[in-house]
């Protein structure tokens, strides 16, 4: 979705802001801009498409300015074009505004304030903020914006600049996320993701919901939009390092971040069990043992993959903690008749920890008494500020709009909590605990051993089926949920139709589909259904579909039943989803970039969807 940088400071403007904006260009956009002031003027370049068109532009201007605004637009209410890139204007030119969310009520605002004499330019619901804000707008564009958000309704966050007051940047955030960056007395920086802030600095101040900031050259103040009262916030220092942000000689993200799976592997279960006794510690719930205890069920909330991560979770819960678990897309959950209480847990999952949905669904469980544990890749993200309790996966930075590695390490830090449970219930023997965390504990060293050889087995694959128009994903029990990913996964970056199916409904729909043209890709390990998927594998082969069968090392009645094969070392099966789901990583990767495809920022996608 959109991105917002801002600076004021020491430093040359533009070049930080172009800096900014392309660390945050995996949020997905259609168009960019900047604004920034030199000698009482406002100046504005503005383009359709990629960030480079926008450098292209500024190479040609010489700025010396060390004030400015800049964003990367995702089009939501007019196309993508010059015109609709932000930062917008008032009527005099003098202020811009540059907002991420929207406006819900634009439409009569536009209205009002046209009847008053306002031109509008562009057809976007943030030109109505510029106009709105100058409508209040006498000396002072601190209580200008404050007496204009009280109008608005919607999600925003905005960075706002006046040509009148030139030493400051005012910054208002309302359900859209919004993180200061501060350095002593060199400047103050404004972002709507911290990779923005990275190559600058790593101590940070998150905003929260209704707040506003005054970003000063070596000052900085947050306030309560409301009522005007200062708010008391100390930096935080963030341990990412700009290095983690980078390609580091990979030629995508989303291939660098597949390889970076065993040690977000490690790293999320990294000194949270004791391997003698099998004891999971997560003190971070903060959920005492009578808290737990009186817990009767679970509720699982999130969105595309982190959705899929929450059903295999549910598998894992109900057979190891043995508590019944609901598992919702947020943006269902929200609008259902929830039966929620203080005896329910809801755990929302998202790697971002800002996707709107999921929020809004963990807002309205609090608000109904239930006990909410984040699961989320994001430090001070907002998931993380308003849950009882978070369970870091430790992924690191994760920039290609597909999700990889924040997946397997969802699915970590889930069944680490599935132990946890289990073990409060006293559901789980030790022995269980400690056979269960020994498969956990070679996992890193299983997927980094497997990594080249899947990544050269499938190229064929890949390239035979890189045309293929359609493509099913079958998997059973567990390893369902890892067929949807797979679907998922190459459906977001190779633009092919595909589609997960629990194998076993085949036979009640999609088996019509089957010709000599469909690829279908089996998950097919020596688990405890195995002669139930080879079944249904059978049933595909019979019609002529192409079978791709992904199973256990020496299982060799796979080759018989299948054109392709691809083997991985068999381990306890409740952990194969996570060794399962690299291969499909690796298939969409390849047949993206063999279609020529932007892997790293498919079409329409953003990697933080925070809007509805
Ligand atoms: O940040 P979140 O985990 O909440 O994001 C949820 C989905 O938007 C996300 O998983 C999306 O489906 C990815 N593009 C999948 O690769």
């Amino acid at each position: 979705m959109c991105g917002i940088v801002g600076y004021v400071g020491k430093r040359k403007v533009v070049p930080v802001l172009i800096e900014g904006l392309r660390r945050l260009e995996y949020r997905g956009y259609d168009s960019a801009g900047v604004a920034y002031l030199q000698d009482g003027e406002l100046h504005r370049h503005r383009c359709e498409g990629k960030l480079i068109n926008l450098e292209e532009i500024m190479e040609e201007v010489s700025a010396d300015s060390r004030i400015g605004l800049g964003h990367t637009r995702w089009a939501t209410h007019g196309a993508p074009s010059q015109r609709n890139a932000h930062p917008h204007c008032d009527c005099t030119g003098k202020l811009v505004v540059v907002h991420n969310g929207i406006i819900e009520n634009y439409h009569s605002l536009r209205e009002e304030l046209q009847e008053k004499g306002h031109t509008f330019i562009s057809e976007t619901d943030t030109e109505v903020m510029a106009h709105l804000i100058e409508e209040h707008l006498e000396n002072d564009l601190v209580e200008a914006v404050r007496m204009a958000i009280t109008l608005v309704d919607g999600s925003f966050a905005l960075g706002v600049m006046w040509s009148e007051q030139p030493d400051q940047l005012v910054a208002v955030r309302n359900q859209s996320p919004l993180v200061l960056g501060v350095l002593e007395d060199s400047g103050t920086f404004l972002a709507s993701d911290i990779p923005a802030l990275l190559p600058f600095t790593n101590s940070v101040v998150f905003l929260d919901d209704q707040e506003m900031a005054v970003l000063k050259k070596g000052s900085w103040q947050v306030m309560q939009a409301e009522s005007g009262e200062l708010v008391e916030k100390t930096p935080q220092v963030i341990d990412w390092n700009v290095g983690m942000a980078e390609k580091a000689g990979y030629r995508h993200f989303m291939l660098k971040e597949i390889f970076e799976q065993p040690q977000a592997v490690l790293n999320t279960f990294r000194g949270r069990f004791d391997p003698e006794t099998g004891e999971v510690l997560l003190p971070e719930i903060n959920l005492s043992k009578k808290e737990l205890a009186q817990i009767k069920r679970i509720s699982l909330v999130a969105c595309g993959t982190s959705w899929h991560a929450a059903m295999v979770a549910k598998y894992w819960l109900e057979k190891w903690a043995r508590i019944p678990v609901d598992v919702d897309i947020a943006s269902e959950f929200r609008y259902r008749s929830l039966i929620l209480n203080p005896n329910v847990l809801v755990v929302p999952i998202s790697q971002s920890g800002e996707t709107a949905d999921t929020l809004a669904g963990m807002r309205l469980a609090k608000s109904m008494q239930a006990k909410i544990i984040t699961i989320c890749n994001v430090v001070g993200s907002t998931m993380t500020r308003e849950a009882d309790g978070t369970i870091y996966t430790h992924a690191g930075p994760e920039i290609g709009v597909a999700s990889t590695k924040a997946f397997t390490a969802q699915m970590v830090a889930l069944f680490l909590l599935t132990l946890f449970m289990a073990q409060a219930k006293k559901t789980i023997s030790g022995e269980e605990s400690r056979s269960l965390l020994s498969v956990l504990l070679e996992l890193p060293v299983l997927i980094e051993k497997n990594l080249l050889r899947i990544q050269d087995e499938m190229m064929p694959i890949s390239e035979e089926f890189s045309r293929s128009r359609d493509f099913l994903y079958l998997g059973r029990g567990i390893n369902y949920p890892i067929a949807l990913e797979g679907a998922l996964k190459l459906k977001e970056i190779s633009y092919i139709h595909a589609e997960g199916y629990a194998s076993g409904e085949l036979k009640h729909g999609p088996i019509a589909l089957i010709d000599r043209d469909m690829p279908v890709l089996a998950l097919a390990p020596r688990d405890s259904v195995y002669p139930k998927v080879l079944s249904n594998v059978e049933e595909v082969k019979a019609r002529h579909g192409r079978m791709i069968v992904i199973g256990t090392e020496g299982d060799d009645e796979l080759q018989r039943i299948s054109d392709y094969v691809i083997t991985l070392p068999e381990i306890h099966e409740d952990l194969n989803p996570i060794l399962y789901t690299i291969p499909l990583q690796i298939l969409a990767y390849q047949i993206a970039n063999i279609r020529g495809c932007d892997v790293d920022q498919p079409r329409n996608l953003a990697k933080s969807v925070t809007v509805e």
